[in-house]
């Protein structure tokens, strides 16, 4: 599924959402190192009727650039996937190439070592094409889509650092990526990949960097966002577009999803030599994002690389009948208390309703990590972090960032609030990202669904249908029941 319907999902189901009143004078220790305020144990629950479509101020909206850069904050290494890369040349007849180490690409004895320093052993599935195209002569142009995590910012980055020509005092290439963060980070990625190329020079085009109008950068690579760099082209003159010969486009589904960007971005584009080296990369591929990269990149070579499918095969899934809200708390609590597991996630609907349960769960003696869209995406980073290095054994979240969190090591999945769409109906797309697993591991997990009216017994059948999988009824509060099941 697309990030965008992924969000859309997330806004509709907040939009009928619990909410939680939160005596601000208790404090509770903060999941990230610091103190911060969280919700009174015993608060009221009350329904609260949402206007406006569904963004209000306890519902957690996903932004595409804060999950991208959050996906960023959170990587240690590429993603797994074993799928084919599909590749796609402009000249069918001519012949593909691929690579299978760094060396094959005859990169400048500075740029390997330079790789080899970040600890890259051997390039991932979508470099071993895209890095061939990228640098061969004559210039392609490139159209690549892959998930977040497989080596596509690391991939252009060598192909920037490859392409320019040191003794030219003057900007050759030019990348512009959605966000003032996102921006920095592929700075970063530029900077180490080129600590041992320091005749090549990068400069940030984004907000707070100002220079004197006219004057002219001498950096061959400029990063930025679309705004300034648009500015440094046309009203301050720091860059000649006329002699840029490669042109990345990052994220590109993140940039077309920021208001003003894919003009910016076209205005950018239009002021670049035809024969331009134009490169384009996004983690989904909507018809928007194609309409948009076919007018950037003309005769572009396409590379896409599917994400691996996730699986209910190896999970055992289960439902818990609850008369009430309040009931869901002790369930939880009943099958927290009789498992030994290794970590548990916990999804709820609403923010505070993911505060009221952490500060719960807190007060019985769990170590609790919480995750939720009022904090910073690197407070957020700092939480899966943690959660990850087992920290923490249960993360109570929101749909907010929970695909950033690898759930092969979360042996426990509680649906305390089961995912649904704008009409109410199951979102089976959300659930099996919620208990999905690539399948590969082997490693079993469970999921717990709580039931709380015959709405959501209906959700649970919906669910049962769509993935012809049987969901089991369980008593938390029969223990000899429970220990059998979950053995
Ligand atoms: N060939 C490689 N070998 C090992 N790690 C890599 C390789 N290429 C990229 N990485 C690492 O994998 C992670 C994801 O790479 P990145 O280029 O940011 O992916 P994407 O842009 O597709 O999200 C980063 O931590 C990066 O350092
Ligand atoms: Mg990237």
């Amino acid at each position: 599924m697309s990030q965008n319907s992924w969000a859309q999902a997330v806004d509709v189901q907040e939009t009928t959402a619990l909410s939680v009143q939160l005596d601000s004078s208790k404090k509770v220790q903060g999941l990230y190192g610091g103190r911060y305020t969280r919700g009174d144990v015993n608060a009221n629950i009350v329904l609260e009727k949402k206007e406006n479509g569904g963004r209000t101020k306890d519902g957690d909206s996903v932004d595409p650039a804060e999950q991208s850069l959050l996906y960023k904050l959170i990587r240690r290494s590429l993603v797994r996937n074993r799928n084919q890369v599909e590749v796609l040349q402009r000249d069918p007849t001519s012949p593909l190439y691929s690579v299978k180490t760094f060396e094959e690409l005859r990169l400048k004895p500075e740029l390997l070592k330079g790789v080899y320093n970040m600890g890259f052993n051997r390039p991932s599935r979508i470099q071993e094409n895209a890095l061939p195209m990228m640098l061969a002569q004559p210039p392609q142009n490139l159209i690549a889509q892959a998930q977040s995590g497989t080596g596509k910012t690391a991939a252009f980055s060598l192909a920037m650092l490859s392409h320019v020509d040191p003794a030219n005092k003057w900007t050759q290439c030019l990348c512009i990526a959605p966000t003032y963060e996102l921006a920095l980070q592929i700075g970063h990625v530029i900077e180490q990949m080129g600590t041992f190329y320091p005749d090549v020079q990068l400069a940030y085009a984004i907000r707070g960097n100002r220079m004197e109008r006219g004057i002219k950068l001498q950096q061959q690579i400029v990063i930025g966002t679309p705004g300034t760099v648009l500015d440094w082209c046309t009203k301050f003159k720091h860059i000649d577009p006329k002699k840029i010969t490669m042109f990345v486009l990052d994220e590109a589904d993140v940039m077309i999803a920021t208001q003003g960007h894919r003009d910016q971005s076209f205005r950018i584009h239009r002021q670049l030599p035809k024969d331009c080296q134009m490169l384009l990369f996004s983690a989904t591929f909507e018809d928007s994002v194609w309409k948009f990269a076919e007018k950037v990149v003309p005769d572009p070579n396409i590379i896409k690389l599917n994400r691996e499918e996730e699986t209910l095969d190896t999970i055992k899934q289960f439902y818990v009948v609850c008369k009430q809200e309040e009931d869901k708390f002790i369930a939880l609590c009943n099958l927290y208390g009789c498992l030994t597991i290794a970590q548990a996630m916990i999804f709820c609907h609403t923010r505070r309703m993911a505060a009221w349960l952490a500060a719960n769960l807190t007060q019985e003696g769990h170590q609790v990590a919480l995750l939720s869209g009022e904090m910073t995406v690197e407070q957020r980073a700092a939480v899966i972090e943690r959660f990850r290095d087992g920290k923490e054994k249960v993360l109570v979240t929101t749909n907010v960032c929970s695909r950033g969190i690898d759930v092969e090591q979360v042996s426990l999945v509680v649906n305390f609030d089961l995912p649904v769409d704008i009409n109410g109906n199951a979102h089976n797309e959300t659930y099996l990202h919620r208990i999905g697993r690539t399948g590969r591991f082997g490693r079993k997990g469970f999921a717990v669904n709580m039931v709380d009216s015959e709405h959501s017994m209906d959700i649970i059948h919906q669910i049962e249908m769509h993935f012809n999988r049987k969901i089991i009824e369980i008593d938390t509060s029969n223990l000899e029941e429970m220990e059998k099941l979950f053995s």
